[in-house]
């Protein structure tokens, strides 16, 4: 019996896996029409993915406004710290008048033993052999005659890989600027000022960026986080978050007007990130704003995405203190958003207009969506939601709000969010989902039964979450990336209901990170691509006009035996796009047979796999999962082709 049993299942094992999947794809049956926003990206400060990350400022606390405000600063040579009267000091000062930000520092050196400052910057400073970095620096003479100030970067060990000096003038706050070009390429450097001649000086706005920017833009983002952006294409740029719209309280809430204007008086603020997790204190973690809201539209407008800002609906965040603004008292945040509306595409005439044009866009951003709360649940939600709905409808019908229907993908508040989110007729639903790779695969169908005539969704936040992986860029790995690809084909085949897919978070510093997977991994010299980075890049730049049938027997594929699939053409290029993926530890024969349309013999197979489902990349390995490409043959309508295990394949065909 025994004997027998076992030659049975090896058999069953084998006959499985030589099996060949027919399928059939039929260009003339045409679904819908897939949105331009389709896969599009997610942006918040979490994760030093601001401060620290895309705003290249390389000084930390450059103002001297963070809530210990030498934070990031050191003396090593203060008379304070040696007691060493022949040295210097620094103390802070506080701004006469209405300043946002409140502090300077006064430096006062008693003669020339020695007395610096060094600032270490956002866990070191990556600067680059033979580059240029622009030193700016707001100063004021106050007594005696320092006659000149030096920046220098230093190494660990406290040499100069570089340095400048500055001859400041007269009492006036005057800015000087200068540049500093290292000798050496180092990750970690930092910045020491020191002085030449006694007297005291004031210090404010202490400021280093590379020069080579994006789009070389003076004090502008940085080059390499940007260029990864671009290269998604992505269909939208959501902004600022994410939990950072709505704050731990109201008062730490974002608001966009503190956010625009001269960078200096953008109010600086704790960031809510500094005490969320308490397994990941990072207490120096502050906003400067140097990435307001007129560079997200800027940078959406750089990458060719429709800009999708989400304001706070009153509410802080409810994992939080869930602070609640009265309804009574809901006006001005409501008018925050009209005035955004204004910002965004108002005439140079108006209010809000003539600050954009004067801030060098006088051509409006052309804002389409409009988000009202992040992550809010329950009736307090609602009430206010319809609030803004209604005045934002009377005053803008042509913009689409988007409502949140809370953190979950399913349970109570889910469930009664979507019971309210139908009753007010919203636009689109932003939905969220931090869940395993396994739940992934599993609800590869989960808007196939979405009624067709509700609110359309926006697939807002969404990652897998490995489990028993090392905290970090390893939990990036090809088993969550793979589950995502798996899951995003039935997100393509619902296009007729998905308008906007984002994974999130976005950006993390390996440095200063307190939310991992994340899509992109940065020190301060470099940055890489995650597994899933690739997965969200190949179905963004093949995305496609039209939805158009694949069926094994009749069916979607929604994980069969392992395989998910969909496919588009893209009327515009000329191109049929087949996305499979197989999840399957073992390779799987297709045979797929195209309707509809005649190809060119010739296509491409764009491939992404790993034997090992832990593998991910790394600053080491930054390719190690990435996309490989081969060709593939399509003859009499028939493309024959053996999925490899684990693998993403996006077959791409000319139609002739
Ligand atoms: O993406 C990280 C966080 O996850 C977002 O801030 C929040 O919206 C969600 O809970």
């Amino acid at each position: 019996m025994r004997l027998f049993i076992i030659p049975m299942m090896a058999l069953g094992f084998i006959s499985t896996y030589a099996q060949k999947r027919q399928l059939e794809v039929n260009a003339s049956n045409i679904k819908a029409k897939i949105k331009p926003t389709m896969y599009g990206i997610f942006f918040e400060d979490i994760n030093f993915a601001a401060d620290g990350g895309l705003y290249a400022e390389m000084v930390k606390n450059r103002s001297f406004e963070f809530q210990d405000p030498k934070m990031g600063w050191t003396e090593p040579n203060s008379q304070k710290y040696l007691m060493n009267p022949d040295s210097g000091f620094a103390t802070l000062v506080k701004y006469i008048g209405d300043n946002v930000n409140k502090n300077y520092i006064r430096v006062k050196v008693e003669n020339d033993k020695g007395y610096s400052l060094i600032n270490e910057g956002y866990r070191g400073m990556g600067v680059k052999k033979a580059e240029i970095y622009n030193l700016s620096v707001n100063a004021a003479q106050v007594k005696g005659n320092i006659e000149q100030v030096n920046f220098s970067f230093i190494d660990s060990l406290g040499n100069s890989v570089g340095q400048v000096g500055i001859k400041p003038r007269g009492n006036e706050w005057k800015i000087y600027e200068a540049q500093i070009i290292p000798s050496k390429t180092l990750k970690k450097a930092r910045l020491k000022i020191d002085f030449v001649g006694e007297g005291s000086i004031d210090l404010d706005m202490i400021s280093i960026f590379p020069a080579d920017t994006w789009k070389g833009r003076k004090k502008g983002m940085r080059k390499d986080l940007v260029q990864l952006l671009y290269d998604l294409s992505p269909g939208f740029l959501r902004f600022p978050g994410g939990c950072i719209v709505e704050g731990r309280t109201l008062d730490n809430r974002y608001q966009w007007k503190k956010t625009i204007g001269p960078i200096q008086d953008r109010e600086v603020m704790i960031n809510r990130w500094n005490t969320e997790f308490s397994h990941k204190l990072t207490p120096d973690y502050f906003q400067s704003f140097g990435i307001g809201f007129f560079e997200y539209f800027q940078l959406a407008e750089d990458l060719g995405a429709e800009p999708l800002p989400i304001l706070s609906c009153g509410m802080a965040c409810q994992f939080n203190t869930g602070q609640l603004v009265p309804l009574e008292d809901l006006d001005p945040y409501i008018q925050d958003a009209l005035d955004l509306i204004e910002f965004a595409n108002g005439d140079v005439k108006t209010k809000w207009g003539k600050i954009r044009n004067d801030m060098g866009h006088p051509e409006p951003f052309n804002l389409k969506y409009i988000g009202v709360g992040n992550e809010q649940w329950g009736e307090d939600y609602f009430e206010r939601f319809k609030l803004f709905q209604s005045k934002i409808r009377s005053e803008y019908p042509d913009i689409t709000i988007v409502s949140g229907s809370g953190p979950f993908p399913e349970g109570d508040y889910f469930e009664y969010g979507w019971k309210e989110l139908k009753k007010l007729n919203v636009d689109l639903v932003d939905e969220h989902y931090y869940k395993s790779p396994e739940w992934f695969l599993e609800n590869a169908d989960r808007y196939d039964t979405y009624d067709r005539n509700g609110p359309k969704i926006f697939a807002g936040e969404y990652a897998a979450h490995p489990k028993e992986v090392k905290d970090g860029p390893e939990e990036n790995n090809w088993e969550a990336a793979i589950s995502e690809a798996a899951f995003m084909t039935g997100l393509e085949r619902n296009a007729d209901i998905v308008e906007l897919t984002s994974y999130a978070p976005l950006m993390a510093h390996s440095d200063a990170w307190q939310w991992a997977p994340d899509l992109i991994w940065f020190d301060n010299l470099s940055s890489y691509g995650t597994p899933s980075y690739f997965v969200q890049k190949l179905f963004s730049t093949n995305k496609g006009t039209d939805l158009i049938s694949i069926y094994e027997n009749g069916n979607p594929l929604v994980g069969q035996q392992n395989l998910f699939a969909s496919a588009v053409t893209d009327v515009d290029k000329k191109e049929l796009i087949i996305k499979l993926v197989n999840s399957k530890s073992l390779p799987q024969k297709t045979s797929i047979h195209i309707k509809g349309v005649k190809l060119t013999s010739k296509g491409k197979a764009h491939m992404l796999f790993s034997d090992d489902l832990r593998k991910s990349n790394s600053f080491k390995f930054p390719k190690a999962i990435s996309p490989v490409v081969e060709t593939v043959y399509c003859s009499k309508g028939i493309v024959e082709l053996e999925l490899k295990k684990n693998s993403l394949t996006v077959l791409k065909f000319k139609i002739k």
